[in-house]
């Protein structure tokens, strides 16, 4: 089963379409990683593979694959290992959602139900073993040892972002940076290294693939603001996934410090009581949470936040040669902020 390769990679295609041959060019290799990755995942027989056809759902936006092509295109060029690197990472973005879900005990993502909801989180646990295992698996056969030693980097400090956020549970004092932090590790530090892989895999000098990584980095933190904001504003049948969930975990994310920071004495009380009810099952007023957080400015605060982090990535990119790559790069930072989804 090979997923046609114009369902994925959703508005960025759109816009490499605009810029020559650029579409066609990204198209075919998002199919090709697509072929590495299941190339990779479909070793596997009987219960391992019904699950692993299932999971090839929450591909979507391809993002992280996109991002190591046009790196890689933008510093010169691409070769099939940059095919190997971004079924790497997408391999490694899979298993982490499908432990996340697990952890936030969710239901629906990608509009359908989870592995966990469907076959429970034995399965689910053990099914994103199984991906990280053979994404490290697939990285051994890139040439570039400095590559399997990134991955392996990362992926230590994407735990580490989850274990500091578990940790940070019911922690209504948490500080911004603390916020920062956690968000740069569990889903920016992927992104970046994407974006590096792609101009490091293309032959980029330090200083060209040091701004990928800082263009992937700033981009990454934007994109969870975002994802932290439709968390408590989104409407859950265009997300497609479960919302309310950092809520119910206890989890502290930008619009909620700022509120905290920001409110009155009353309306601080008001809203710790109601963090309080709502991360121990004793309330599902997410309406007034959203009230709240409007009456201080906060989601408009958080939008400004994600704006300010894309404008950072956007400027990594200026000392890079002009090409269409690099100028897709620069769009789908813009089209970051306008995600609903
Ligand atoms: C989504 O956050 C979660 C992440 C970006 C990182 C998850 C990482 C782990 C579970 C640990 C590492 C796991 C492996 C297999 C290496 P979210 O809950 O805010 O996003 P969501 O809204 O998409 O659920
Ligand atoms: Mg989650």
């Amino acid at each position: 089963m090979t997923t046609a390769p114009t369902q994925f990679g959703g508005p960025v295609l759109a816009l490499a379409d605009q810029r020559g041959g650029l579409g066609g060019v990204l198209r075919d290799r998002l199919a090709s990683t697509v072929v590495v990755m299941e190339r990779e995942l479909r070793t596997a027989g009987g219960p391992t593979l019904d699950l692993v056809a299932y999971v090839e759902r929450y591909r979507g936006k391809m993002l992280r694959p996109t991002l190591v092509h046009l790196a890689g295109l933008a510093c010169g060029g691409l070769s099939p290992e940059h095919d190997i690197a971004a079924a790497v990472v997408e391999t490694i973005h899979l298993a982490t959602l499908v432990h996340d879900d697990v952890l936030d005990d969710a239901e629906i993502r990608r509009r359908g139900q989870t592995i966990n909801a469907l076959h429970g989180n034995e399965a689910a646990v053990i099914l994103g073993d199984y991906l990280i295992a053979s994404a490290f698996h697939l990285c051994s056969s890139i040439a570039d040892q400095s590559v399997a030693l990134r991955v392996g980097e990362v992926t230590k400090l994407l735990c580490e972002g989850e274990l500091l956020q578990l940790h940070h549970r019911d922690d209504f004092d948490l500080e911004l940076d603390e916020y920062y932090r956690i968000i740069d590790r569990k889903t920016a530090s992927l992104i970046a290294l994407a974006a590096e892989l792609g101009a490091r895999l293309a032959g980029a000098d330090d200083e060209t693939v040091r701004a990928l990584e800082g263009f992937g980095r700033w981009l990454g933190i934007a994109f969870q603001i975002r994802d932290d904001l439709l968390d408590l504003v989104g409407e859950q049948p265009v997300v497609g996934k479960d919302l309310g969930k950092d809520l119910d975990k206890g989890k502290m994310t930008l619009p909620v410090i700022h509120h905290l920071r920001n409110a009155d004495a009353g309306q601080r009380a008001s809203t710790l009581g109601l963090l309080e009810r709502l991360a121990h099952g004793q309330s599902r007023d997410r309406d007034s949470m959203r009230s709240a957080l409007e009456a201080t400015g906060s989601i408009d605060a958080a939008k400004e936040a994600a704006r300010e982090h894309l404008d950072r990535a956007r400027k990594s990119l200026r000392g890079l040669s002009e090409s269409p790559a690099r100028g897709l790069l620069d769009e789908l930072a813009e089209e970051a902020l306008r995600r609903d989804r």
